[in-house]
């Protein structure tokens, strides 16, 4: 599996806090059957990104864990003034691997009206769209259609492995199911943040996915959508009614992409 959100650095923000707490989570999420991690550090009013920072780290960490797990660059990207400005005069700054995926959080207490403006513009600058567990969001639990209406618009969807186990409430859980059951999830990473009460593993939800939804749709949200968040392939949506993903949606979406 490949995990595209994790906060397994030390010291850049409230993920782990040692190199040896590194290493421990980097041991768990291999043990669990994760072969690629994107490690994410927060960008936004509390703590500074600094992607050279990263990369050295990633380097030290990559040294220490050994070629078991591979870790990638990535930025868990608050949707905020100053981050909008710096993607825009250089989106590689944020996005996975260099590619064209960012990781993209809301805040819990506002939603700019014009979110999606930002985010087109956001496109113009060759950046695609990964919202963070949007099923944990304050005000996103009780505005469904909103997530639906942005998945119809070619955005993507990234829920937390956690929230399927109910690790995050009973509405983040009701909310991530009812993304699944509509096709709406593109997918599931771990968002880990240390060993114990919220560890970078996969394997638990990918059976809980697998057993509930099937096989296909597992490795689509576990393990091909995230490679392709990776490699900047075209990311696929999978709606349970249907056997296998559906090409039309990725023709769809190349059109509406223009
Ligand atoms: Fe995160």
């Amino acid at each position: 599996m490949i995990d595209i959100h994790s906060h397994i650095l030390p010291g850049v923000d409230d993920g782990s806090k040692t190199m040896e707490e590194t290493v421990e989570l980097l041991r768990i999420a291999q043990d669990a059957g994760t072969t690629t991690i994107v490690a994410s550090p927060h960008s936004d009013p509390e703590y500074t990104y600094d992607p050279e920072r990263v990369d050295e780290l990633i380097a030290e960490a990559q040294a220490l864990a050994g070629d078991g797990i591979k870790i990638v660059r990535g930025c868990d990207f608050h949707l905020m003034f100053a981050n909008v400005n710096a993607a825009m005069e250089n989106p590689k700054r944020y996005t996975i691997n260099n590619g064209p995926y960012i990781l993209m959080e809301l805040s819990d207490m506002l939603i700019f009206p014009n979110t999606t403006d930002i985010w087109r513009q956001l496109e113009n600058y060759g950046i695609r769209i990964i919202l963070t567990h949007p099923e944990r969001n304050l005000i996103l639990q009780s505005k469904f259609e909103l997530i639906e209406k942005w998945v119809n618009e070619g955005f993507y969807m990234q829920v937390t492995a956690m929230s399927l186990l109910g690790m995050f409430g009973k509405k983040a859980l009701k909310v991530a199911t009812r993304m699944l059951d509509k096709g709406l999830v593109h997918f599931v990473a771990s968002d880990g943040h240390d060993a114990v009460g919220r560890p970078p593993r996969l394997d638990t939800a990918f059976e809980w996915v697998r057993q509930r939804y099937g096989g296909d749709m597992a490795e689509l949200l576990f393990v091909d959508n995230p490679r392709a968040a990776i490699t900047g392939a075209y990311v696929d949506s999978f709606s349970p009614d249907s056997e296998r993903p559906r090409p039309e949606s990725l023709w769809s979406r190349l059109f509406h992409r223009g």
